[in-house]
């Protein structure tokens, strides 16, 4: 057993290139990755030449003492879920910084704002004043009330705090609304390009991720006649993005009343409404909550959070909003996992919700940072041969197509095969760290994170730039 052990573990390094990428976090010494040096401390790897992971899984510890042998074996639902492309990537470019490397990280998901000073000080503020104990599985009636409040104002949409439910970030927030909805064998709904997390959470449930594909030239937006078409008795949940990652498209309102008037038709059908990036958007784009639409309150769990509008990534907060049945349901989840979210971060929320209308001055200022930094990365990449862009409407991502690289060989790289290669081959050519769009459900396109300055966007530009040229020779000569 021992050297079955051995043997899978000296394939590791065989796999470094490839499955490195998208591997997980490094350690501190230096080892080859293309021509650029990365750390040597390998993550652990599944490996491919393991033929039974089942016996490989069960090892004799290697210690003086004998020790009973221990089953690593995982369960089937953990071994059917991927992990995170997009926090592997980020992770990973994160350490290649702390190894010397100089990375340009377009790759996460996080404003590189600091959270506006207001909602530090209530935090802060909590803390002297003692607000460090747990809170109501819920969270603490001020900040439900104050989530109704801005539902109400900003949204129009009406709930009491008994149909409100904070957690740990909203992500926590759509796995337990997944959890709570869906039975074996349900279909879960997702229009391509998706948030990587959407049809993880729906396997974690048992349920079937049902995938529909959107065009760059629609502005990936869901085609209703597609959505009726695919629409069965199985099917129990559609997942909505708007304004959405990766693409920044945001739906317009009358699109979301065609799809409305469809799901209105499929009495089991229910609908998350992921609005985490409402309040960055660019006008004349405007938002609308799904749940405002006529007959959609019933049936819409609204999804909301702080990471992103106020920069509170770390702080971790997110609610749900719905029908009392639901949000109850999703509450048990909770209070069986993790209980009430942290009492610090909903102090803070609640100061973030008194900014004003939409965030107010703060968020506003982010905002147009993000918006110019968007006209300047649509423009230096429309001047780019074979690329397709969709001009996002909101959010802090752009998602090019690059497909018309595809297949070109660059020196000493190889073929550039897939979104994944070509991101692979920029971080290693122009050390320019992005997420390839397979991770998303469309392999044509990259994730580029905007969340950055102006100047470290100028630079990535030119890498790309550089990085990109002997390959467009390459597919067009
Ligand atoms: C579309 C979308 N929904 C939800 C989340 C989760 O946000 P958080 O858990 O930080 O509140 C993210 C984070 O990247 C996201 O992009």
């Amino acid at each position: 057993m021992a050297n079955t052990l051995q043997s899978c573990s000296s394939s590791v390094s065989n796999l470094v290139s490839k499955s490195r990428f998208l591997g997980g976090d490094l350690g501190s010494e230096s080892r080859c990755f293309g021509s650029i040096s990365f750390p040597s401390k390998l993550p652990t790897l599944p490996n491919k030449s393991c033929k039974s992971t089942r016996m490989a899984a069960v090892v004799k510890a290697v210690s003086g003492f004998d020790q009973p042998e221990v089953d690593l074996s995982l369960s089937p639902r953990v071994n059917s879920v991927k992990p995170s492309k997009t926090v592997a990537i980020t992770d990973q470019a994160t350490a290649l910084v702390q190894a010397g490397i100089p990375v340009i990280r377009l790759a996460a998901g996080e404003p590189d704002f600091d959270t506006p000073v207001a909602i530090a000080e209530a935090g802060i503020n909590a803390i002297r004043e003692g607000y460090t104990r747990y809170t109501p599985n819920a969270g603490t009636l001020e900040v439900r009330e104050a989530i109704c409040r801005k539902l109400k104002e900003e949204n129009g949409i009406s709930y009491t705090p008994y149909q409100i439910l904070v957690s740990n970030g909203a992500k926590q927030s759509i796995i337990q609304a997944v959890l709570a909805v869906c039975s074996p064998g349900d279909e879960v709904i997702i229009p391509a390009p998706f948030w990587v997390s959407y049809p993880e959470m729906a396997r974690l449930a048992d349920a079937t991720p049902v995938i529909l594909p959107t065009l760059i030239s629609e502005n990936f937006l869901l085609d209703p006649k597609l959505l009726e078409s695919k629409l069965t008795e199985r099917s129990r949940l559609l997942i909505l993005c708007s304004p959405s990652n990766p693409t920044g498209s945001v739906y317009p309102k009358n699109l979301l009343e065609q799809i409305a008037q469809i799901v209105a038709r499929h009495p089991r059908l229910l609908v998350l409404s992921d609005e985490i990036y409402e309040h960055i958007i660019y006008a004349p784009a405007t938002h609308t909550s799904f749940a405002s639409l006529p007959g959609m309150w019933e049936r819409t769990l609204t999804v909301n959070g702080f990471s992103k509008a106020f920069a509170m990534t770390g702080w971790r907060l997110g609610y749900l909003a719905g029908p009392k049945h639901f949000v109850s349901a999703c509450g048990k989840i909770q209070s069986q996992s993790t209980s009430g979210a942290c009492s610090i971060s909903q102090k803070a929320a609640v100061a973030a919700l008194g900014l004003g209308y939409a965030g107010g001055e703060p968020v506003a200022a982010m905002v147009k940072a993000f918006r110019e930094r968007r006209d300047f990365l649509v423009k230096s990449f429309s001047e780019l041969d074979g690329v397709k862009i969709s001009e996002p409407k909101g959010a802090f991502y752009l998602f090019i197509d690059f497909s018309s690289y595809y297949g070109a060989e660059a020196e000493g790289f190889g073929i550039i095969e897939n979104s994944e290669s070509l991101c692979r081959y920029l971080l290693d050519q122009s050390q320019v760290a992005l997420v390839p769009g397979d991770a998303f459900g469309d392999d044509t396109c990259i994730r580029i994170s905007y969340a950055a300055s102006l100047t470290t966007l100028q630079a990535a530009v030119e890498r790309i730039k550089k990085a990109l040229s002997p390959l467009r020779r390459a597919v067009h000569v």
